[in-house]
């Protein structure tokens, strides 16, 4: 049995707890937040009795085999380096860092340790992602020319998650003093991985990123400064083109992905606002020959229903239990986290960056 200790007890925690707690490999032995009263209310939750204030307590005074990091963005290194040194396997939230230069760090305490490692890029959970992927690998849509990615999501306009303003898990999402790299941070690290997962390597890009004072500049201690919204046009290293764009000002999305890939013998689709229940299904058109004799109003797509995946959870236990990483691991993180740094780049200078 895997012993996992839990570092963040937020909104997302409560995945990470479920998920080893439903797995029959693994428990959840230890819990830390820095806020007394979230980690009682999460442990009572969950039924986790060894609770510490702060990482290098739990470090010290239980035995975990295995951390997962879900704290926001700023602590993801600091915390990671932690577990990595006291050779506990590593679960940790996207974004991997707050720079490549962070993430490459991380990557380099793991060298010479054996230690599993894993980022969470949740949209990896997607059955149908997984096989678009091996699809376009194949070959079978030929060549790829152009593509498109986008992510919606709506928590700036719709109050579905409730107000935004009276929030801390919002609030720190808007603020770069608090860590955060805004919408491209949040989730413009899981499109540029979702889209360039199937694809390859990105070679260039050019990106703007944007932050709407109107909808206000500080609140409390939070300076609303990170971006809310940014489109990049991007070429791959195999020689296509498109865009991956990502806002929260999309009203009537909840958290909608969308990807479309064209090669010159085909191309897919997939698009989902849950990974799991909607994303195990793609599209896939290879209506390029046929002899249209009589007008139809569109061209033909098929519908490929996808066996599930193993989710990010089920994979780092195997891992540790295989002693074999599955991905997406922390290079991968560093692969994204260089991209990031790259739209800031582009987006500060107004002009195409090589990746
Ligand atoms: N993979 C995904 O799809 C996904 C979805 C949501 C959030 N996330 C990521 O998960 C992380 C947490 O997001 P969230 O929405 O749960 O945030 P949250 O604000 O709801 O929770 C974060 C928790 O961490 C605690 N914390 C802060 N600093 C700490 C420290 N040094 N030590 C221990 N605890 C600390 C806070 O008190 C809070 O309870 C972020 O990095 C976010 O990007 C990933």
């Amino acid at each position: 049995m895997i012993k996992v200790g839990i570092v963040g007890t937020g909104g997302i925690a409560e995945w990470h707890a479920s998920a080893f707690i439903n797995n029959k490999n693994s428990s959840v032995v230890a819990a830390c937040d820095i806020n007394e009263n979230r980690l009682n209310e999460f442990c009572d939750k969950f039924n986790i009795q060894n609770r510490f204030s702060n990482v290098d307590e739990l470090l010290e005074k239980s035995d975990v085999d295995a951390i997962s990091n879900a704290t926001p963005d700023a602590f993801h290194k600091e915390i990671s380096l932690k577990a990595i040194n006291k050779n506990k396997h590593i679960f940790c939230e996207k974004p991997l860092a707050e720079n490549f230069a962070d993430a490459q760090l991380m990557c380099d305490s793991l060298k010479g340790k054996n230690l599993i490692n894993m980022v969470n890029f949740s949209y990896r959970n997607s059955s149908g992602l997984q096989e678009l992927c091996k699809t376009v690998q194949s070959g079978e849509i030929g060549n790829i020319f152009h593509m498109d990615a986008n992510y919606y999501q709506s928590w700036l306009t719709s109050n579905y998650w409730g107000n935004w303003k009276e929030h801390d898990k919002w609030l720190w999402r808007l603020s770069t003093k608090h860590g955060s790299m805004g919408t491209l941070g949040d989730v413009g690290v899981h499109i540029f991985d979702f889209a360039s997962f199937p694809i390859g390597k990105i070679k260039k890009l050019n990106s703007h990123l944007k932050t709407f004072k109107s909808k206000g500049v500080q609140i409390k201690d939070y300076i609303l400064d990170a971006n809310d919204t940014f489109l990049s046009m991007v070429e791959f290293e195999n020689g296509a083109i498109g865009t991956i764009n990502a806002t929260r000002f999309a009203t009537g999305y909840k958290n909608k992905l969308e990807l479309k890939i064209f090669g010159d013998k085909g191309a897919v689709k997939i698009e989902f606002e849950d990974p799991i229940t909607e994303g195990n299904r793609y599209m896939i058109s290879k209506d390029t020959q046929r002899e249209i004799t009589v007008k139809e109003d569109k061209l033909k797509w098929d519908e490929i229903s996808c066996p599930p995946t193993l989710t990010n959870f089920e994979k780092f236990i195997e891992s540790i239990i295989q002693n074999k990483n599955h991905e997406p691991d922390f290079e991968r993180g560093a692969e994204i986290q260089n991209i990031l740094d790259k739209c800031f780049e582009s987006s500060k200078d107004g002009k195409w960056v090589n990746v």
